[in-house]
């Protein structure tokens, strides 16, 4: 077993039962599904979901549905049936390796009767295949002769946290091979799903199909012996008709073209496949094998999360792998995940912007709908492209009552988010084809929205942007976010520089695009005069730049007197007061440094970074904090805290630091782990006329390496500290 390759858990403790699901997560870009276990465990949260496969449900408006489980297997061992809530839990051993993402559990388990039996149990989601699972599972009878009795069914009863989404249309059993058919209620998605079981090599004495309604379900029964060892294989296939025209019949036509045991046929080109994508986007760390471990888990669950074909969806803030946020998007993607794409495997990059390009028609809706022109893309995204946020959600501490839920509303600077991650894709792999075709028609179709968003203060003659909430959602209804003011400056200079390059470089493409979004002369020359006027807030004496105005004046609460708190400063204060207090749940400032390095002079970084850091709950505020602090800390050559950020990052889903990793991976956290390595750690800046490097790693770190790609062109970085050349 390589430890750094390699995640162990060594006991089982029902108290981490959800957490270690969110953990041993597997995936393929199609489908994801936690690692629960076969046989079931009470208190479970036992889900696969599929990528684009929402329903509508009350409050969160859609969410992604929890297909039937391709998991479930009961094994009932010579008349008792397996379950580690019974009996006695000898030894139990569970690892997920990165490298190729298989999954395996040992279980050395004595039966309430006493009755010994080791298994073993692995699993695989195909990469190459992406919609075919495969599971082995085998199993020793130690010290007795008995029957073995294996269930396993398709469950359409599945539901998300009590809520049913599926209809059942139909099951059956034909060539060996259970099937079930259903369709999401509203969104009207029909599901195909298949699967085999067998016992590899064996024939078994018993074999029969229970037509259960709505669970189509196998069993096979044999005898095992003592030290005899028996393997029982399935596999699973899914479908759906978001993908082809009739997904049942793929999902039997799929097993029916695999060999009787498939484990091989489809093990082999899957590490294949791995490899592939580990090749292009590993981070080695030398000196640090903890630090190694936890990136590449990191690296592995956005690996796992990102659609490979499929331009019409995003990565949900919790990816596949829990009910966090119900499968939405947020400017998580663009800000923190999408770099590591852009740079790695700018397909993958390239599909994930297109998923915003086809999203337009619901932004624009957004900014009709709120009196606006152009694209104002949602707040939170899903399926349709439309705003998804909850308007109003209970309130944990009394469900009586509501919280109103402003974010959707006014939460407005995801629009230059997206612009800016567009315009990095395109300056780093330098195609000009996306951003002629699509890239353009958002970001001009955006920058109208601005326009049409921002006001004229006359008296003190600037454009502001009111009554917004930054990043820092601490604070709502806040004049003149400075990240958002200053990243709406930006959005704006860049289509004005855009629009001369476009009709430069392909002079039909900017005359057809002026006639698609009715754009004249006029709207640039508007784009440019409110650049010119945004007010972007900076005190020339202190050097600070005020997050939003009345801010300064804000009460100051001392964080360090509150150490050791195991909730947010929002949980203890509640939302009203907090608002009322200089406390952040993420930097906004700093946010903004780090996306601009070259706007602000180190000094102006240092000064800022010292102010707002003392004000900002990184504990337990937002998760999307630490990686951002650990990049401007390395650019302020403060190695230590930006390895201690990095930590706090690496850490947050294997050590639930959050205390709520059940609800699944936090991807920006994981997206921003790589830039803390990557823009911190190894400084790896870009601009148009290329790229430099300036690193600086932990003390610990002997080496780092990995590699990017620059406009077609592989780099390789290797980086080896002087302090540990051999004399
Ligand atoms: C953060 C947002 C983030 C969202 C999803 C919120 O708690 O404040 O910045 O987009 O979570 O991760």
């Amino acid at each position: 077993m390589d430890k750094l390759w390699t995640l162990q858990q060594t006991s089982f403790s029902p108290l981490k039962l959800q957490h270690n699901e969110t953990v041993f997560m597997q995936g393929n870009g199609y489908m994801g599904t936690r690692g629960a276990f076969e046989e079931r465990y009470p208190g479970e949260e036992r889900t696969t979901f599929v990528h684009g496969v929402f329903d509508d449900v009350p409050i969160v408006f859609t969410e992604l549905v929890n297909f039937p489980d391709w998991l479930n297997i009961e094994i009932i061992l010579a008349g008792e049936r397996f379950c580690m809530t019974d009996g006695q839990l000898l030894e139990f051993g569970r690892s997920l390796d990165l490298r190729n993402g298989l999954l395996n559990r040992k279980v050395l388990w004595r039966s309430p009767k006493g009755l010994t039996t080791s298994l073993e149990f692995k699993r695989f989601v195909s990469f190459t295949d992406v919609h075919l699972t495969c599971m082995q599972v085998t199993i020793i009878a130690q010290d007795y002769n008995g029957t073995l009795e294996i269930r396993s069914g398709l469950n359409a009863n599945t539901d998300n946290l009590n809520y049913k989404h599926w209809e059942w249309l139909g099951q059956g059993f034909e060539d060996q091979t259970i099937w079930l058919k259903l369709k999401t209620k509203s969104t009207k998605i029909v599901a195909g799903m298949a699967e085999r079981l067998q016992i590899v090599g064996e024939t078994a004495l018993e074999s029969d199909f229970w037509d259960v309604t709505g669970c189509p379900t196998l069993r096979l029964k044999t005898t095992l012996t003592a030290g005899h060892p028996l393997q029982i294989e399935k596999v699973a296939a899914i479908f759906t008709s978001r993908d082809v025209n009739d997904p049942l019949e793929m999902a039997k036509n799929k097993l029916a073209a695999l060999p009787k045991a498939a484990w091989d046929e489809l093990w082999n080109p899957h590490v294949l496949c791995w490899e592939e994508n580990w090749n292009k986007s590993d981070v080695i760390i030398e000196g640090d094998e903890k630090a190694q471990l936890a990136l590449r888990f990191n690296l592995y669950n956005l690996l796992i999360a990102a659609s490979r074909y499929d331009e019409h969806v995003n990565i949900g803030a919790k990816t596949l792998s829990g009910y966090g946020y119900r499968g939405h998007s947020f400017w998580d993607t663009e800000i923190f995940i999408l770099p590591y794409f852009t740079f790695t495997q700018p397909d993958i990059a390239r599909n994930l912007l297109s998923y915003r390009y086809h999203n337009l028609p619901g932004a624009r809706e957004k900014a009709q709908a709120n009196g606006f022109e152009g694209a104002q893309f949602p707040w939170e995204s899903a399926g349709s492209g439309r705003e998804v946020t909850p308007t109003w959600v209970p309130n944990p501490d009394d469900p009586t009552k509501l919280i109103r839920i402003w974010t959707g509303d006014i939460q407005i600077h995801i629009s230059a988010d997206i612009a800016f991650a567009i315009w990095q894709y395109w300056i780093v792999s330098g195609d000009d084809d996306f951003m002629v075709k699509r890239g353009a028609e958002i970001i001009l179709d955006t920058a109208r929205f601005w326009v049409s968003r921002a006001e004229w203060n006359q008296e003190k003659e600037r454009y502001e942007f009111n009554k917004v909430i930054g990043p820092d959602e601490n604070h709502d209804h806040v004049n003149n976010n400075a990240y958002t003011n200053y990243l709406v400056h930006w959005h704006l200079q860049l289509a004005v520089q855009l629009v001369k390059w476009l009709k430069k470089h392909d002079p039909l493409a900017a005359t057809r695009l002026f006639a698609l979004l009715e754009l004249n002369e006029n709207d640039i020359d508007q784009f440019k005069k409110i650049a010119e006027k945004i007010y972007r807030p900076f005190d020339a004496d202190t050097k600070l730049v005020e997050q939003f105005d009345g801010y300064f004046a804000l009460q100051y609460i001392d964080l360090k007197a509150l150490e050791g708190r195991k909730e947010s400063i929002q949980g203890m204060l509640g939302i009203e007061k907090t608002n009322q207090t200089q406390i952040l749940k993420q930097p906004d400032v700093i946010m903004l440094m780090n996306l601009f390095p070259d706007e602000f002079d180190l000094d102006v970084i240092r000064k800022n970074y010292q102010f707002y850091t003392e004000r900002t709950d990184l504990t337990y505020g937002s998760s999307l904090g630490p990686s951002i602090q650990s990049i401007v800390a390395s650019r302020l050559q403060m190695v230590d805290q930006a390895y201690a950020y990095f930590l706090q990052a690496a850490f947050t889903d294997i050590d639930n630091l959050r205390g709520n990793a059940e609800d699944g991976i936090h991807a920006a956290s994981a997206g921003g782990l790589w830039q803390t390595v990557v823009f911190g750690f190894a400084g790896l800046r870009y601009e148009n006329d290329g790229w430099s490097l300036n690193p600086q790693l932990p003390p610990t770190w002997k080496r780092l390496a990995f590699k990017f790609r620059w406009r077609g062109e592989e780099i390789k970085v290797d980086l080896r500290p002087e302090r540990y050349a051999e004399t």
